[in-house]
């Protein structure tokens, strides 16, 4: 079994969350997400279910960050529409007061707070006026990122501006899995650069003020080709451009992929190359999420870009992603030697899905904790490999609202009761606590 002794003495352990997933949308004075309206139309969400309740984090907070002690750190996000309800204007001071509370709260535990200043809780005003489509929204996330540091920036340890910005593009507006359910390349392709403006746009803020460590989360995927036909390599190709190299290329080498702009090239913003230059300034740490693998083909049927993706035949985690260990260690020093060196990575997200039932207060949950080991070891088989990976957050502290998927998919170290929010640490939290708590 690894624990912290086999990972270098400065790795730092943590979980994560995000703001709308765990605090309870109804609760003290947040205004209404994009979420809050996808939720409302039938289909969207399993059940139909949103963030009004969640884990009543904004009440339980202290308790559920005790539940962290002996790990290094705690990876959390602000919720835009707590802190601005409109989006834009004034300030929702009970809001601010809440994640200043909980940023002491972290410390006075000895955890580092991580900060991620969008989880995808857009406040609904924004959506209105074209949310991610809108070019406007750079200023108005820099404005919000203001509000957040001028309050609690002088208490973190790092801040990445934005998690998985492929989620909140592509996901979002060409899938239409997430809010606000479009399923437009027009639309795609505008969040696709409008998402890294504004990470530049907060960039230049954050620099300017001062703040330290600052960073982005991306999340990766392996994308595996059903076969060696060129059809579905070039399939594959595509994909890959999409999901694994839009952000990190623009990031670090200043470009977006052919294999991308093929399609999407016609819709950017006009005069999208002169913003190259400010989304590639650098970052200090680069977060990488990672779930499963992607098997890839070639979709004639369809419009560009004309691929499918499909799950495998590996064992599958109760929300159907295939267990591939092998592809973050892949990934891992793919980003290394392709993309950002010797820059610090973190693994910002990772864990699984498991239809855990809690009886008699127990939870036993073997294949998490085997999950949980095994992307450990591709970790360390990267960081042998030269990749200067400084930490990893397990998905998540707590099970809490997958989005689309309502609650029913259970991702936490700790088992909540949706009904009387009554926490119960899991087999896999004894064990990722004795096994990366530092002795
Ligand atoms: C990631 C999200 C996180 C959670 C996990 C399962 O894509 O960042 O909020 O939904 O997947």
């Amino acid at each position: 079994m690894l624990t912290f002794k086999d990972f270098p003495s400065e790795f730092t352990f943590g979980a994560a969350t995000s703001s709308y997933q765990i605090e309870g949308q109804s609760f003290g004075g947040a205004g209404n997400t994009h979420w809050d309206q996808f939720a409302a139309k039938h289909g969207n969400v399993v059940n139909g279910e949103d963030g009004a309740i969640a884990c009543d984090h904004y009440h339980r907070y202290e308790g559920d960050l005790d539940l962290l002690k002996g790990l290094d750190a705690y990876r959390f996000s602000t919720n835009w529409a707590r802190i601005l309800p409109e989006g834009r204007g004034p300030v929702n001071q009970q809001g601010l007061d809440f994640y200043d509370r909980l940023v002491d709260a972290t410390l006075e535990r000895g955890l580092k707070p991580y900060l991620t200043l969008y989880h995808w809780e857009l406040p609904a005003a924004l959506a209105d006026q074209g949310g991610w489509t809108n070019p406007e929204i750079a200023k108005w996330f820099g404005d919000y990122s203001d509000v957040v540091l001028d309050r609690i920036g002088d208490r973190l340890e790092t801040v990445a501006t934005l998690n998985e910005p492929w989620c909140v593009a592509w996901l979002s507006h060409f899938l239409g899995h997430h809010a606000p359910g479009l399923t437009d390349l027009r639309a795609a392709s505008r969040a696709m650069h409008h998402v890294l403006l504004a990470h530049a746009e907060v960039m230049d803020r954050m620099r300017a003020r001062g703040q330290k460590e600052l960073g982005i989360v991306l999340n990766f995927e392996y994308a595996q080709s059903l076969d060696n036909t060129p059809q579905n390599l070039a399939a594959t190709a595509t994909c890959d451009a999409i999901f694994n190299r839009w952000f990190v290329e623009a990031l670090t080498h200043g470009k977006y992929p052919d294999e991308a702009l093929s399609g999407m090239a016609p819709f950017l913003p006009d005069g999208w190359e002169k913003d190259m230059e400010r989304i590639q300034q650098p970052i200090d740490w680069l977060g990488v999420n990672y779930y499963t693998r992607q098997i890839v083909s070639l979709d004639p049927a369809t419009d560009w870009p004309h691929y499918k993706t499909a799950h495998g035949e590996l064992p599958k985690t109760d929300i159907g992603w295939e267990v591939y260990p092998q592809g973050l260690g892949s990934l891992l020093s793919r980003i290394k030697d392709e993309y950002v060196g010797d820059l610090p990575i973190y693994v910002t997200e990772n864990g699984m899905a498991r239809n855990d039932i809690c009886a008699n207060n127990l939870v036993n949950d073997p294949e998490r904790w085997d999950f949980v080991q095994q992307h450990m070891q591709e970790i360390k088989g990267a960081i042998d490999r030269g990749a200067n990976i400084q930490g990893y957050f397990y998905w998540s502290l707590l099970d809490n609202y997958e989005w689309a998927f309502g609650y029913e998919k259970r991702f936490g170290l700790v088992h909540v009761d949706f009904a009387t929010q009554k926490r119960t640490p899991k087999q896999s939290y004894h064990n990722f606590i004795s096994a990366f708590t530092k002795t």
